[in-house]
């Protein structure tokens, strides 16, 4: 029976045939212990000298690390194996020898692990990062339509741009300039005037010259829009999606967790509702705890947010920005005209913002003000502006930044682990 390592718990005592990967590697004069990995998982196998021919022992001793293979033999439970079972060999054939495998088990610096971006993929630690991915983009899918958004793909190639246009990757467009897509957010307003509440998930761009831990040039974002939805009906949809997401890795990706050593009680706190802090509280807090370097006006960088964070075991939102830095769309506060209806979710233990958010102006002439006094081209805003003349109305979003939110949940220090091919200020190799 031809199988995945994924599936070897329905044969226990039986005869399977797995196509394998050899990660790792033990003998001695009786005995080979073979890591094997197939993508779905991870499990060892045992040639036992004695209970195969001369020629399969002899192969399987002489097997290098990545050489592929069909290996055949009995699964057994094993209580002292993490994954629960091991291989009980009969029979390897090899595919591909493999030789000269760059990533060998020893310790590799980051730039060269990165130069083989590759084959460092296959490493159990990015296999278990990929498979977080995989499961938060799987939860958020899930999340969505069971509570009656439908997903909408907004442009790539734009001619607008939403979060200002000092970070923007300009292309031509034939006779035309366009840009790649900074945030979806302007398109799914549109489209949340057609069909509700909607929410895209896709790549967006910013030509940023960061080089943090939290930085990529190309990076997914999941973006909700909701039609009727005021400040708070935001917030609660956010917290809700988080905790969602949080809790589907927590159950799904028991595995990969361990792999990665993730503290699952700090995990676990993390259920709706979220904690908030007005802006406003955020400096008077920042200055009790001895920063001097952030005034009332300030955005602020990551050792605040971090200060911010690390007082509460949640995410936490932080609410009502000065106006003046923040994007044109947001609604003013009703009752201060300094402030908007926005908030940015922190997440705990350092990972910082992983989501922006606000309501949106739908007044006509105060949108079209403060295009202008962005210094934005009214005509290419037209479009968005007519969402504004044609039964108009109070609506809300907010866009989730994947990478981030993949490297809190998994643990992982840097964005570029959280990606298959992160783009970065010096990297578009591979
Ligand atoms: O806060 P941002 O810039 O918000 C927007 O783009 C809104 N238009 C979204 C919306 O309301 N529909 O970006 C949203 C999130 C950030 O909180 C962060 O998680 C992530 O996107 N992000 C980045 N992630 C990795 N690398 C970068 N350079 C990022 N810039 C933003
Ligand atoms: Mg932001």
């Amino acid at each position: 029976m031809k199988t995945t390592i994924a599936e070897v718990k329905n044969y226990v005592g039986q005869e399977v045939t797995i196509g394998a990967w050899l990660s790792n590697k033990r003998s001695s004069g009786k005995i080979a212990f073979l890591q094997l990995r197939d993508g779905t998982g991870f499990i060892q196998g045992v040639v036992v000298k004695n209970e195969v021919t001369e020629d399969v022992f002899q192969l399987a001793k002489s097997l290098t690390q990545e050489s592929s293979l069909y290996v055949k033999g009995i699964i057994q439970e094993d209580t002292r194996s993490p994954f629960g079972y091991e291989l009980l060999v009969h029979h390897v054939e090899l595919i591909h020898q493999s030789t000269d495998y760059p990533i060998t088990p020893k310790e590799h610096g980051t730039e060269f692990l990165m130069d083989h971006r590759h084959l460092w993929l296959r490493s159990k630690r990015q296999h278990a990062v990929m498979k977080v991915r995989n499961e938060i983009i799987r939860a958020t899918y899930e999340f969505f339509n069971n509570n009656g958004f439908v997903k909408v793909d907004p442009p790539i190639l734009t001619g607008s741009a939403p979060e200002g246009t000092t970070e923007l990757f300009h292309t031509k467009y034939f006779e035309e300039d366009a840009y790649l897509s900074q945030s979806g957010q302007l398109y799914m307003e549109a489209a949340a005037m057609a069909l509700g509440k909607v929410f895209s998930f896709g790549p967006t761009f910013r030509a940023e010259k960061s080089k943090t831990r939290r930085h990529l040039i190309e990076f997914w974002m999941i973006e909700p829009e909701m039609a009727f939805y005021q400040f708070e009906d935001n917030l609660k949809v956010q917290e809700e999606y988080v905790s969602y997401i949080v809790q589907s890795v927590v159950k799904n990706c028991q595995l990969e967790l361990n792999t990665l050593g993730r503290d699952l009680s700090k995990l676990e706190k993390v259920t709706a509702p979220f904690p908030r802090m007005h802006y406003d509280d955020a400096i008077k807090f920042l200055h009790e705890q001895g920063f001097d370097d952030i005034e009332w006006g300030d955005d602020f960088g990551a050792p605040h947010e971090t200060a911010i964070a690390n007082s509460f075991d949640k995410p936490v939102f932080i609410t009502h920005y000065p106006k003046a830095i923040k994007p044109f769309y947001m609604q003013p506060d009703p009752t201060r005209d300094d402030v908007v209806l926005c908030a940015d979710l922190i997440a705990p233990e350092g990972y910082g913002e992983i989501i922006g958010g606000s309501e949106r102006i739908h007044d006509f002439e105060l949108l079209k003000k403060n295009i202008e006094a962005h210094d934005l081209p009214l005509d290419s805003y037209a479009w968005y502006l007519d969402l504004r003349k044609y039964g108009s109305v109070p609506h809300s979003g907010f866009g989730l930044g994947l990478e981030r939110t993949v490297a809190w949940i998994s643990g992982t220090e840097h964005v570029r682990e959280t990606i298959p091919f992160p783009r970065l200020l010096n990297r578009l190799y591979p």
